[in-house]
């Protein structure tokens, strides 16, 4: 595989648990003012491999034997750089958040009539559980409201999470919510119809979502910690290992990957 975002928090963590478990990595791609570029990833201090890291636009020459392209990069990036891999023909695992709607548009039209891509704003497996989990709560009767509150290191981009997008996308779904209150102040009491999504910014924290559902009388808290990076690494490998074996191009989902586990 070709790991794009190679230096990045993700990509790294990716690369480590790739090659622990015995995938190939025959090329790797970082921002072009990156201090890596032109040394390989052992230079870099990333893993034992002589894999020399590339700049954006020999894409072409990183990807040449890769089967499939994984990359955590930046929005502006994966804009850039997937049509370039897709009209190569490699399949792509993509997990960078904090797209534009026309972003996201302009990057499905140019990958998903040519090549197979899984998109997943969160790889953990247990976060895909959630999502499934989060279709149950259509039962809760009216007067029960939810909140989602998501916590992440200090150097996260993006706010709200991806993940917490997704989670506010599926609780409007089956709740009906038509609205969404990213924080308070001052005299702001919740508005009918109002899905409530805040962010916190802290430390290290590789990534925290709670889901709050309160009624008149009592409250539920569901909450996903991620230990550590290597979570998001594990599912992402999984679905490379998926995206591999398929034919057909589309946009996939994990919820594809994970099919009736
Ligand atoms: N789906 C999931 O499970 C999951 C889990 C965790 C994180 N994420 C998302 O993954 C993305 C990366 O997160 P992170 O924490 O790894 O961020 P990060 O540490 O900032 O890594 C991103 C890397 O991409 C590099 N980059 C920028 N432009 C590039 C280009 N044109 N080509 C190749 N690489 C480029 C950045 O370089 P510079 O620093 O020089 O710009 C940086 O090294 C974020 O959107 C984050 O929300 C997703």
């Amino acid at each position: 595989m070709c790991v794009a975002g190679a230096t990045g928090r993700m990509g790294s963590t990716l690369i480590r648990e790739a090659v622990a478990r015995g995938f190939r990595i025959v090329g790797a791609v970082a921002a072009k003012e990156d201090p890596n570029i032109n040394r390989t990833l052992r230079e870099a201090g990333i893993c034992d491999l002589d894999v020399r890291i590339v700049d954006p636009l020999r894409i072409p020459e990183a990807v040449k034997d890769a089967d499939v392209y994984v990359s955590f990069t930046t929005p502006e990036a994966e804009a850039a750089n997937l049509p370039v891999v897709a009209d190569l023909g490699k399949k792509i695992v993509m997990g960078t958040t904090g797209f534009t709607d026309e972003q996201m548009r302009k990057i499905k039209d140019a990958v998903s009539s040519r090549v197979p891509a899984v998109f997943s704003p969160n790889y953990a497996i247990g976060v895909n559980i959630l999502f499934r989990l989060l279709r149950m709560m259509k039962v809760f009767p009216a007067g029960y409201d939810f909140s989602i509150v998501e916590i992440h290191h200090s150097g996260k981009r993006d706010a709200p999470s991806g993940t917490a997008k997704k989670i506010g996308e599926i609780i409007s779904e089956v709740r009906g919510y038509t609205s969404i209150s990213y924080g308070r102040e001052g005299l702001n009491a919740r508005k009918p119809g109002e899905l409530e999504i805040l962010a916190v910014r802290a430390g290290g924290v590789p990534g925290v979502h709670e889901i709050i559902i309160a009624g008149p009388y009592e409250m539920i808290r569901i909450e996903h910690t991620a230990f550590s990076r290597s979570v998001f690494a594990q599912g992402a490998l999984y679905a490379v290992e998926w995206v591999y074996k398929q034919e057909r191009p589309g946009i996939y989902s994990m919820d594809d990957v994970l099919g009736g586990l």
